[in-house]
């Protein structure tokens, strides 16, 4: 491979969330990679550091265009640049979006099990979360459209929050599937909000479908939330771009977004988004390649070794689902456990609502060597948990 994904970055004694950890102990919870950037970023970086001179910044046409090339070459879509707006970061961007569209005590619907950080987004700012609950049959999941008309009918139900491709169930939604939901979103005046930072991770199969690309009307109540964050390892670079194709919704996203302050790029936000988006593409092949391998070698592992975990399979994102429903319906009590015993840190899926508390969240982003003394740990804390 042109690309280093071997070598473990040493983030302890860094301010790294998921490295401030106790001797020992192996972090695979949160979602960052370890995994060095691609160097041209990297280079990019350096050459914006070496210019010495820091004042306001405001991205332009170099930006945008980055972004529209990537999803054209990528997932065979062009957004127009008219449509996009700079933000600094999704989650940002989620919560001035459910405060700008959502009034407080509205129902902002979501697909439980969820990606927790959400649930702040829509709880701390007042409104309601209501769940169009993901339908589990013991090996996939599916969407319950009945239920989900129900709830985008109800008069309160104002927005939805709509993870694509899913976390942490990893699941690519179809372009039918995306299509309906935005049909549906749009029939009942509901405004749909796709969070899209994990659609450059789809490791197998077809791309994932960018909302802002359905078509006919339903385009119209549309706002797609991309992000360099997650394909690039650049979570601290706190870039992010909302793509509205409707004027007016766009330019209520773009009062909320300036009225709350996460409209203006750090030093090194535009430089890093244009090189990751212009010369990332071989970087992110070899990074889905190394992923591949990842996945295959847990797969394997648990039905060999810990034939009570089921792997859930989904074909995007870095993070694998695992059902731990034969043994526990308390996934933060075997989260614990394992920590304790093995230094292991996994995430318990109860964090994420709906079924989750049957379920644990590992992070793969890292290389083999690291997997690998995941998996013995993960062997050891649940033998020892079953007895
Ligand atoms: C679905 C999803 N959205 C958003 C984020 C975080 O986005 P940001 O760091 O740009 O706020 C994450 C991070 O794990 C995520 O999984």
């Amino acid at each position: 491979m042109k690309y280093d994904f071997t070598t473990i970055p040493d983030r302890s004694h860094t301010d790294s969330v998921k490295w401030d950890v106790k001797p020992g102990e192996l972090p695979m919870w949160i979602a960052d990679m370890d995994f060095k950037t691609a160097p041209e970023i990297i280079a990019a970086m350096k050459d914006k550091v070496n210019l010495g001179a820091f004042g306001y910044e405001w991205p332009k046409d170099d930006y945008f265009n980055a972004v529209a090339d990537w999803y054209e070459q990528e997932h065979g879509h062009r957004p127009k640049t008219d449509w996009m707006i700079f933000t600094t970061g999704v989650v940002p961007a989620i919560s001035s979006i459910v405060r700008r569209i959502a009034h407080i005590g509205d129902n902002v619907l979501v697909q439980e099990p969820f990606y927790n950080v959400f649930y702040n987004s829509i709880e701390n700012n007042g409104r309601h979360v209501l769940s169009n609950d993901l339908q589990f049959d013991g090996s996939s999941y599916q969407i319950d459209w009945k239920d989900l008309e129900k709830k985008l009918a109800l008069p309160l139900t104002t927005l939805m929050i709509f993870c694509n491709p899913h976390n942490p169930i990893g699941k690519v939604w179809t372009r039918d599937e995306v299509q309906r939901v935005a049909d549906l979103c749009h029939k009942h005046h509901v405004t749909l909000l796709s969070d899209e930072i994990h659609g450059d991770l789809v490791r197998e199969g077809d791309s994932y479908t960018p909302a802002f690309s359905v078509a006919g009307a339903a385009r119209q109540s549309i706002i797609s939330l991309v992000s360099p964050s997650k394909t690039f390892n650049v979570a601290a670079l706190h870039a992010a771009t909302a793509i509205v194709p409707n004027k007016n919704l766009r330019d209520m996203v773009n009062r909320g977004i300036n009225s709350d302050e996460v409209s203006e790029p750090n030093l090194l936000a535009i430089p890093a988004t244009i090189a990751a988006y212009g010369k990332g593409h071989e970087w992110l092949a070899q990074l889905k390649e190394q992923l591949r391998k990842n996945f295959v070698f847990v797969d394997d592992f648990i039905k060999k070794n810990i034939p009570d975990v089921k792997v859930i399979h989904g074909r995007a994102t870095y993070l694998i689902w695992l059902d731990v429903a034969k043994i526990t319906d308390d996934s933060t009590a075997l989260a614990n456990y394992i920590r304790k015993e093995t230094g292991l840190i996994v995430s318990a899926g109860s964090v994420y609502r709906g079924n989750g508390h049957d379920f644990l969240r590992l992070n793969l982003a890292c290389p083999m060597k690291m997997v690998q003394d995941g998996m013995h740990r993960l062997e050891k804390g649940i033998a020892s948990f079953n007895k």
